[in-house]
């Protein structure tokens, strides 16, 4: 029989700076949910990528002097970029699109010409205020306090001549498929889409650019590029091959399970999405989860606040999956979560290395020390066993109720129960007293393979948080990937009577909280001031500037200026030059008679204090101090600096 098609997604990431725990926590969840899926049998499509376009890409690119594409190249593929961030999470996605993938590029452009040949997109003139990095137009009613209501910042007033989309003709259909279905969850993100958005009036929506450049053209008007959420937002149909043949599985698995997104994108996901595929005609996703986001010590996470955290440092420092782990038992999915290093430190030790740890630790070691490893196939019941028993076999039905309802902080809840229980078990067993009677030998090999197969049962859960340790688990616990299955995973005893264990090493060390503390704040101590970004200059922008020796034949001081010294210079042309230049602070004019310096020479000429200015002497400025380049005598003027 062929597996049913799981089609799940996370939003196509800005590779605009590197990633924070913050991208890290969706992608793991939706890593979670895919690895869940798969191990119950579903044929799991995984997709993740970049969103690569875009002014905000444009603008950073051009400020290190590269192109945009070399710039995203960096940061998707580049030594420490997004891949290898996913490589290290041991992220399993199936598919990762980059927006600027040409089968994409033309899948968007042939999407944009359908709905403009439908007349649902059609062509204006904008008006509205513009929030750059969010690459935003609100109108001013959406403002808040003057600001962008996404991300708070300053917006400015901007208007161009732009194609619109036919948002407000799908205002009621959309409006009916959020507040008639289960499309959109958590139910609490209902309520805000339809009152702040469609009730408070859904407008066109503006869907092309011509204020940049680095976007997908729109083929049949040049200048004009397309909105970077249409092109980003399609991502999860042309990953699939619609309207390209680079893939064929369109039909398989779209219309999606679902999306993954944080909750400031909902709204491009709930409403906007959502009209699109209905001008386009096509099946709607079956739902889009929006999760809450994570904070630093209660704050949003930016890097302008400097308190982003750093997956890489977290992984390198506790092992991949006890950040996964972490990310994944602390914070219930659909709210926000207040991170911070005390309770990071104190779920890995109370859960991994207190609960889960020292169980499976001390049972391998029981095992190993009362029967060499390998129990004996008799068996000796007693009522004590019933209850961990009865919860084992109960936990994954519990726990399928848990994820399907995207509650993956509560399937581990669950299965930490079992764990806890199975702790307390050992002690009220009491194995090393059972292990001084010879008569109480097969009482004892039932505790053992009790705990055995109760840790089978929980691992076998906690596969799609922890994959890595897991594993380590299975090969301690003698439980061969035929018997931790998804399906043993609901009945106890599965385990072979007689199974052997195997001592491993310590899965998830005990951390000392003050001292990581400590180290944490050191390794977190905010960074040397930025030196502002300068451009980089090409060579033929640098070959522009003339600059020249001249001899200063005159200095004085502008009258009324405090700042300001007249120049009369020879630059070997014959003609004396006029340059002013405000060092008056610095140097007394009749000291600088007589010396040979150095100006741009082929700048406009521009006025200051009334006065005309030939170029630029050049000096040097660091702290309030001043030097102006004086050279050598034997230079002669006119002479170029080369
Ligand atoms: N490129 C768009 C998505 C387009 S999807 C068609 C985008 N990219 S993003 O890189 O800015 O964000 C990607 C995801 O990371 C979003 O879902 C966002 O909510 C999530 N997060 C970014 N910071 C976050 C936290 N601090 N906490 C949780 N999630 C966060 O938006």
């Amino acid at each position: 029989m062929s597996k049913k098609p799981f089609y799940i997604t996370t939003p196509i990431y800005y590779p605009s700076d590197k990633l924070h725990i913050g991208h890290t926590y969706c992608t793991v969840a939706t890593d979670a949910m895919a690895r869940y899926k798969r191990m119950c049998g579903y044929d799991v499509l995984f997709l993740t990528g970049t969103d690569e376009h875009g002014q905000k890409i444009e603008e950073k690119a051009k400020a290190k002097g590269i192109t945009p594409q070399q710039f995203v190249d960096d940061i998707v593929e580049g030594k420490g970029g997004i891949l290898d961030l996913w490589k290290l999470m041991n992220i399993s996605n199936d598919r990762f699109i980059r927006t600027t993938d040409d089968y994409h590029v033309a899948a968007i452009q042939k999407i944009f010409k359908k709905m403009y040949d439908k007349g649902d997109i059609y062509k204006g003139s904008y008006k509205g205020m513009y929030c750059t990095p969010c690459e935003s137009f609100w109108t001013e009613s959406q403002l808040v306090d003057g600001k962008c209501p996404d991300c708070g910042r300053e917006v400015h007033p901007a208007e161009e001549e732009a194609y619109f989309f036919r948002l407000s003709k799908y205002a009621q259909p959309v409006r009916d498929l959020l507040t008639q279905t289960d499309f959109l969850e958590p139910k609490s993100r209902v309520n805000e889409m339809v009152n702040n958005f469609i009730d408070a009036g859904l407008e066109d929506l503006c869907v092309s650019r011509t204020s940049f450049t680095w976007g997908v053209p729109v083929d049949f008007d040049p200048g004009h590029v397309v909105y970077v959420w249409v092109d980003a937002l399609f991502n999860y149909t042309t990953a699939l091959g619609f309207m390209n043949d680079k893939y064929d599985d369109f039909e398989k698995y779209w219309p999606a399970d679902v999306h993954y997104v944080g909750k400031e994108i909902v709204r491009f996901h709930s409403i906007i999405w959502p009209a699109m595929l209905m001008s386009m005609e096509m099946p709607l996703p079956k739902k889009v989860f929006g999760h809450g986001w994570l904070n630093f010590n209660g704050e949003k996470m930016s890097k302008s606040r400097g308190n982003v955290v750093d997956p890489y440092l977290l992984a390198e420092r506790y092992g991949v999956d006890a950040l996964r782990f972490f990310l994944m038992r602390t914070f219930p999915f659909g709210s926000d979560g207040n991170f911070t290093n005390e309770l990071l430190i104190s779920t890995i030790n109370t859960d991994l290395a207190n609960d889960l740890g020292n169980l499976v630790s001390r049972t391998v070691a029981m095992v190993i020390k009362y029967f060499g490893g390998q129990l004996p196939v008799e068996r000796e019941a007693d009522p004590l066993d019933d209850e961990l028993v009865a919860m084992a076999a109960a936990l994954r039905g519990k726990y399928a109720e848990f994820m399907d309802a995207y509650a993956p902080h509560s399937a581990l809840s669950e299965t930490f129960k079992l764990i806890s229980r199975a702790n307390k078990y050992i002690d009220e067993n009491a194995p090393w007293v059972l292990a001084k009677d010879e008569s109480k030998k097969t009482r004892l090999a039932t505790v053992m393979y009790n705990l055995l197969d109760v840790i089978r049962i929980a691992a076998t859960l906690l596969v799609p948080f922890i994959p890595g340790s897991c594993e380590k688990i299975f090969c301690q616990i003698g439980a061969s990937s035929d018997v931790a299955t998804w399906e043993n995973a609901a009945e106890f005893g599965k385990l072979p009577l007689d199974v052997t264990v195997v001592k491993g090493e310590t899965l998830f060390p005990r951390i000392d909280m003050n001292k990581e503390l400590e180290e944490l704040e050191k390794l977190s101590a905010p960074p040397a001031p930025a030196v502002p970004e300068v451009p980089a200059c090409s060579i033929d922008d640098f070959a522009k500037v003339r600059m020249q020796v001249c001899k200063v034949l005159t200095c004085e001081n502008v009258k009324k200026s405090e700042k300001l010294l007249k120049f009369t210079l020879d630059d070997g042309s014959g003609t004396p030059r006029q340059i002013l230049s405000g060092i008056a602070k610095f140097y007394k004019p009749e000291e600088l008679i007589g010396k040979t310096i150095v100006a741009i020479t082929n700048l406009p000429p521009r006025k200051m204090m009334g006065q005309e200015s030939n170029g630029m002497i050049i000096s040097a400025e660091k702290d309030g101090k001043l030097n102006l380049l004086i050279l050598d005598d034997a230079i002669p003027a006119g002479a170029e600096l080369c």
